[in-house]
């Protein structure tokens, strides 16, 4: 990072308290390596990590970060804990993140996502410092009525599936909390919502993605196999959304009128590929792999259609939008994870060299952010 030292996000975050919740997870352990390069002082909150092998261990995250095993479903514990950080920025992203894992465990995902949520908002209601927090919750917080439109911030909160509803009722927490607790711009707590969704990139182990379904599969040479090859998502790297997390961050500290605000990070309206083309795009970073299209005896549980994001509020107030196409995106996914299944030890460097050229690339394109 160091031909970067003068980018704005490194002259916010440097030296900060900076508290992430779910830092053992995908996205959480991007964001607290990605915090830890900013030179922040990062503390994570969160269970073990979901899975075995998992980014956080593999890239050694601990080592740069005070890493506190709290379940966010206690109360008094995630109200001490954020209480004795003293953080200047709160990310909440710890949840249980899966649809099909919802229907086998909905008051499970119920008591995570949503007292989970309303316990870190009480917490941050004992705060008696200033302080920043973005709440994470989701593209699948929105009611889909499958329709062709990005959907905005002020479209209607719901979602057919436990996943789905759990997030569109934790913005509906976050909103009344911040009504009822944090109401005006003076508050000394000044939250906002993100909604993301369909993030790619290395270290993502997790059950029912397609991206890890590949990687394991061809790591031992097996054929890979297709759900639902024909469904389309708007597929965007892991870094594209937390660029927009650290964006928001940056923007509340300077911004009271954006409290109490939710924002949505998405990629461009026309890139929407299929499960296949991300295969085959992804297949020709590995040496001879297979997959097979099991959609004709494939049954599973109902999983909401295509759900496009309408990302103007936050090209608007934050002068953020995405980075990186379809083929950097892929690319970057794909040389994660050959560089992790041939040389693990080197992987603590891959995120941080992938990190850079991300921040590079929005240099290129003059985001403030990474000037
Ligand atoms: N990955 C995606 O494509 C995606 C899309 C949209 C939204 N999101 C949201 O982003 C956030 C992070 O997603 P992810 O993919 O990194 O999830 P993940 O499943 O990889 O990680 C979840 C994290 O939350 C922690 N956690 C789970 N239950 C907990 C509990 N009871 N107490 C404390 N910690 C707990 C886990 O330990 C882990 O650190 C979640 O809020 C998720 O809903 C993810």
């Amino acid at each position: 990072m160091s031909a970067l030292v003068e980018e704005l996000s490194v002259k916010v975050f440097r030296g900060k308290r900076v508290l992430v919740t779910g830092h053992t997870g995908f996205k959480g352990s991007w964001l607290a390596a990605w915090l830890q390069s900013l030179g922040a002082k990062v503390v994570g909150l969160a269970l073990d990590p979901p899975t075995d092998p998992s980014h956080f261990a593999a890239a050694r995250l601990v080592d740069g970060m005070t890493d506190l095993r709290i379940d966010v479903r206690d109360q008094s514990a995630v109200r001490d804990a954020i209480v004795s950080a003293q953080p200047d920025f709160v990310f909440h992203l710890a949840a249980q993140s899966l649809v099909r894992r919802s229907y086998a465990e909905p008051i499970e995902t119920w008591q995570t996502n949503v007292l989970g949520t309303l316990n870190v908002l009480e917490a941050l209601r004992a705060l008696e410092k200033p302080c920043v927090a973005v709440i994470i919750t989701s593209d699948k917080c929105y009611d889909n009525v499958e329709w062709v439109w990005g959907y905005r911030e002020t479209d209607v909160m719901g979602g057919p599936d436990p996943y789905s509803a759990s997030k569109g009722a934790a913005e509906l927490a976050i909103r009344s909390h911040i009504k009822s607790y944090f109401p005006n711009a003076t508050s000394l707590v000044r939250i906002a919502s993100a909604r993301a969704g369909n993030v790619i990139g290395g270290g993502d182990w997790a059950a029912d993605r397609i991206v890890p379904d590949c990687v394991k599969a061809w790591s031992v040479n097996q054929e890979v196999e297709l759900r639902n090859p024909k469904a389309t998502r708007p597929w965007q790297h892991v870094l594209e959304p937390l660029s927009g997390y650290l964006n928001l961050a940056m923007a509340l500290t300077q911004r009271p009128d954006l409290h109490g605000e939710p924002f949505n990070f998405g990629p461009p309206a026309a890139q929407n590929h299929s499960v296949l083309e991300l295969v085959q795009r992804m297949a020709e970073h590995w040496n001879q792999v297979r997959w097979r299209d099991v959609s004709q005896s494939a049954a599973g549980p109902y999983e909401s259609g295509l759900l496009k994001l309408n990302c103007d509020k936050a090209l608007h107030h934050l002068h953020w939008h995405a980075v990186m196409g379809f083929e950097d995106t892929v690319r970057m996914t794909a040389e994660w994870y050959r560089t992790y299944y041939r040389s693990p030890m080197q992987i603590s460097s891959t995120t941080a060299a992938q990190i850079s050229a991300y921040t590079a690339m929005a240099k290129q394109q003059g985001l403030a952010w990474a000037r």
